[in-house]
C-alpha cells in the first residue's frame, strides 16, 4: 500500500526520507519517489521498483534540501512506472504532492483542466490533485490546498510542498491515515502515513483525523479543519521502537512473526483471562454486562486473514456461548442492506485498523445505529478510534505482508470473548475453567510445534515444485484450511484451494491427481473418522496427503504420506495450534522457490483503498 513520509527542519531531508521509505517498504509498493526543495528549486527523483533503485538514482546526485516529501506507490490508476510514481507536480513544477487514497472524480476534473490548457504527464488520479493545487497557488500553499480539496471527491492522505515556499509543508487527510511527528524542541516536524516511518526520530505524534489539515513550518505546527478553524489536538506517545521492527536474526519478518506467537498469544490474554472464575474481562468493550447479556446476534466484518479469524470466532461463539453469529466480508457488508437490530452487536476485525473496506463496514453499521466494536492490532488506527470500543491484540507491529501472529492473536481474543459471553449464558464455572486452563497452555504448545521447524522444512522441500495444493479441514479447522491455502498463495504464488473437507467431493475433487497434494487437518476430535474418509477419497485419486494430526495418534500414519504432529487441546482452541505448521509449510515452500516473502508481488500489508 502507498506510504508517505515528509520532513521539515534544519537537517538534510533526504536521509530521513529515505530511511522512512525503507521503514514503509513492508506495506507493499511498486515504485517510489522523493521531492526536495532547496533555494527556491524543487528536485524530484522517482523510479519504478525498490526504494533501493531510488537510492541508487539519488546517490549519484547532490540531493540537498531541509524540506521534502517522499512516497512509496502501490498502483491503482495507471501501471507501476517512473512517470506514474509520486510525487506529482503541477505543470509549472512549482507544486509537488504525494497522495494515498483515490480521487473518485478525477476523470471529470482532468477533462476540465485539459480544457484550461493543462497537459498531464501521468495516468494517475493524484496528478489531478497536484495540478489543481498548482492552479490555485498564488503564493499561499494552505489556501491552494484547501481550494483543491474543496472540489475533489474520494479519499486522501497528502503531503504538499511548493518550490518557492521552502518553509512550509502541508498535509491533509480524509479516509487515509496521516500522522505528524514532533521533532527535537518542536524545531523539526515529520509527516507520515504510518508511525513506523518516523519512530526512529520521534515518539511524540499527533494522529490527524478525517478532514484535518496540518501546516508545518520549522518552528510551528498547526492543525485545522477544512474551513481553516484551528483545532486542538492530543499528542500521543508511541510505545514501539525501531529495534522492535528489526528482523531479530530471522531471514524474514514473516518467520520472526511466526516464532513470536507463543509470546503474542500470551500478550493477547494477559490481564484478561481469569482462570479461577473460568471467564475473561475485556474492559475495552465499553459495554456494561447488562448490554452484553442482551445481545442475541453478532456480526463480524473483516477481510483476508482477519475474515478467517472471524470464521473461527463464529464456530466458537455459536458452539460455546450459543449466540448466533454471521461473518461478512467487509467489502460485501458495506454495500448490502444488512439487518441490524438493537440486539445485534457488530465487530470489525482488522490487524492494521486501516483496511478501507473494513472501515467502511464500521461506518455503515454505525449509520444503522449499531454498536460497533473493533478487534485491532494497531493502536490509534482509524478503526480503533472510530469504533465504540474494542480489544487490542497487543501483538506488536506485524511487518510480513502475510499475516501470521495477528491471526492467532485475533483467535485468542475471540476465545476470550467466547468465554465471557458463554459464562453469562450457558457454560458452567467448571467448563469455563477448563477452557481458560486450555487457553493458558496454548503458548507452550505453540513452542513445541515451532521446534518441528526443521522437519516441516524437509516436507516443504519435497513439495515446493508442485503448482497446485488442496487444504482440507472441518468444523473449527475449516477456516484454518482456508487460511493455510491463503498463506501459500500469498507468498509462494502457488494455486491453493481451501475447502471444508466433506465439501470437496462436490466439485474440487475433480482437481485431485498425483500432482496435487492435499494438506489435511485431521485432529482427534468428534469428526476424526469423517476426515479420515475424506483422506481416503483423495488417496483413491492418487493424491498425496500431508496430515496435521494429534500427538499420540497412531492410526494416521497408515493414511498419510507425511504427518506433522501437534499437541492436543480442546476442539475450540485447536485452530491456534493447527495453523502453526501451515504457516511454516507455506513459508518454507516460498523460501525454496526463492519468493520475496515479506513483500509478495501484487499484495499490500494494509489495503487502504476499496
Ligand atoms: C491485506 C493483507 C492481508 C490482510 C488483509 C486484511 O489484504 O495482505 O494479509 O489479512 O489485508 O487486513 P487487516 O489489517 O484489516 O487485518
Amino acid at each position: 500500500m502507498c506510504g508517505i513520509v515528509g520532513y521539515i527542519g534544519s537537517r538534510d531531508a533526504y536521509p530521513i526520507l529515505n530511511e522512512g521509505l525503507i521503514a514503509l517498504e513492508y506495506r507493499g509498493y511498486d515504485s517510489s519517489g522523493i521531492a526536495l526543495v532547496d533555494k527556491g528549486k524543487m528536485t524530484i527523483y522517482k523510479t519504478k521498483g525498490k526504494v533501493n533503485n531510488l537510492k541508487t538514482l539519488v546517490d549519484k546526485k547532490n540531493a540537498k534540501g531541509t524540506i521534502g516529501i517522499a512516497h512509496t506507490r502501490w498502483a491503482t490508476h495507471g501501471v507501476p512506472s517512473n512517470v506514474n510514481a509520486h510525487p506529482h507536480t503541477d505543470c509549472k513544477n512549482r507544486i509537488a504532492l504525494v497522495h494515498n487514497g483515490i480521487i473518485e472524480n478525477y476523470t471529470i476534473l482532468k477533462e476540465q483542466l485539459k480544457k484550461e490548457g493543462v497537459t498531464f504527464k501521468s495516468e494517475t488520479d493524484t496528478e489531478v490533485l497536484a495540478q489543481l493545487v498548482g492552479k490555485y497557488y498564488k503564493g499561499d500553499l494552505v489556501e491552494a490546498v484547501l481550494a483543491a480539496l474543496d472540489i475533489v471527491e474520494g479519499t486522501y492522505g497528502i503531503a504538499v510542498v511548493a518550490a518557492d515556499n521552502p518553509d512550509i509543508l502541508v498535509g491533509a487527510r480524509r479516509g487515509s491515515p496521516l500522522v505528524v511527528g514532533l521533532g527535537d524542541d518542536d524545531k523539526e516536524f515529520y509527516l507520515a502515513s504510518d508511525a513506523s516511518a518516523i519512530v526512529r526520530h520521534t515518539k511524540r505524534v499527533i494522529y490527524l483525523k478525517d478532514n484535518n489539515l496540518v501546516v508545518l513550518t520549522r518552528d510551528s505546527h498547526q492543525i485545522m479543519d477544512l474551513d481553516k478553524k484551528i483545532l486542538s489536538h492530543e499528542v500521543h506517545h508511541i510505545d514501539f521502537d525501531a529495534s522492535t521492527l528489526a528482523k531479530g536474526g530471522f531471514d524474514h519478518f514473516m518467520l520472526k512473526e511466526i516464532f513470536e506467537q507463543p509470546e503474542t498469544v500470551k500478550n493477547a490474554m494477559r490481564g484478561r483471562l481469569i482462570v479461577e472464575d473460568g471467564t475473561a474481562r475485556l474492559d475495552g468493550l465499553n459495554l456494561v454486562m447488562q448490554e452484553l447479556r442482551q445481545i442475541n446476534r453478532i456480526i463480524f466484518a473483516a477481510c483476508g486473514t482477519s475474515w478467517h479469524a472471524a470464521l473461527v470466532g463464529e464456530y466458537m461463539i455459536e458452539e460455546i456461548a450459543g449466540v448466533s453469529v454471521e461473518v461478512e466480508y467487509a467489502s460485501e457488508f458495506r454495500y448490502r442492506n444488512p439487518i441490524i437490530d438493537s440486539q445485534t452487536l457488530v465487530f470489525v476485525i482488522s490487524q492494521s485498523g486501516e483496511t478501507a473496506d473494513t472501515l467502511a463496514a464500521l461506518r455503515e453499521a454505525q449509520r444503522r445505529g449499531a454498536t460497533v466494536l473493533g478487534i485491532c492490532n494497531m493502536v490509534g488506527s482509524s478503526i480503533a478510534r472510530e469504533s465504540h470500543g474494542g480489544v487490542y491484540l497487543h501483538a506488536g507491529p506485524e511487518i510480513g505482508v502475510a499475516s501470521t501472529k495477528a491471526f492467532t492473536s485475533q483467535i485468542t481474543v475471540l476465545a476470550l470473548l467466547t468465554l465471557l459471553l458463554g459464562r453469562m449464558r450457558r457454560i458452567s464455572h467448571s467448563d469455563g475453567v477448563t477452557i481458560a486452563k486450555a487457553l493458558e497452555d496454548i503458548p507452550d504448545q505453540i513452542k513445541k510445534i515451532l521446534k518441528q521447524n526443521d522437519s516441516i522444512k524437509e516436507i516443504a522441500k519435497k513439495y515446493s515444485r508442485h503448482d497446485n495444493f488442496m487444504y482440507l479441514g472441518r468444523s473449527f479447522n475449516f477456516p484454518v484450511a482456508l487460511e493455510g491455502a491463503l498463506k501459500l498463495k500469498e507468498i509462494s504464488y502457488i494455486h491453493a484451494e481451501g475447502y471444508a473437507a466433506a465439501e470437496m467431493k462436490h466439485g474440487p475433487i475433480a482437481l485431485i491427481d498425483k500432482d496435487m497434494p492435499s494438506v489435511v487437518i485431521a485432529l482427534k476430535d468428534s469428526i476424526y473418522d469423517k476426515v479420515i474418509s475424506n483422506i481416503q477419497e483423495v488417496k483413491a485419486r492418487g493424491g498425496k496427503i500431508i496430515a496435521i494430526a494429534n500427538e499420540g495418534d497412531r492410526e494416521i500414519k497408515k493414511h498419510a504420506h507425511h504427518v506433522i504432529y501437534i499437541p492436543k487441546t480442546i476442539d475450540m482452541l485447536s485452530p491456534l495450534l493447527s495453523v502453526i505448521p501451515l504457516q511454516l509449510l507455506a513459508y518454507h515452500i516460498a523460501a525454496q522457490r526463492g519468493c520475496e516473502i515479506d513483500q509478495p508481488r501484487n499484495l499490500a500489508k494494509s489495503v487502504t483503498v476499496e
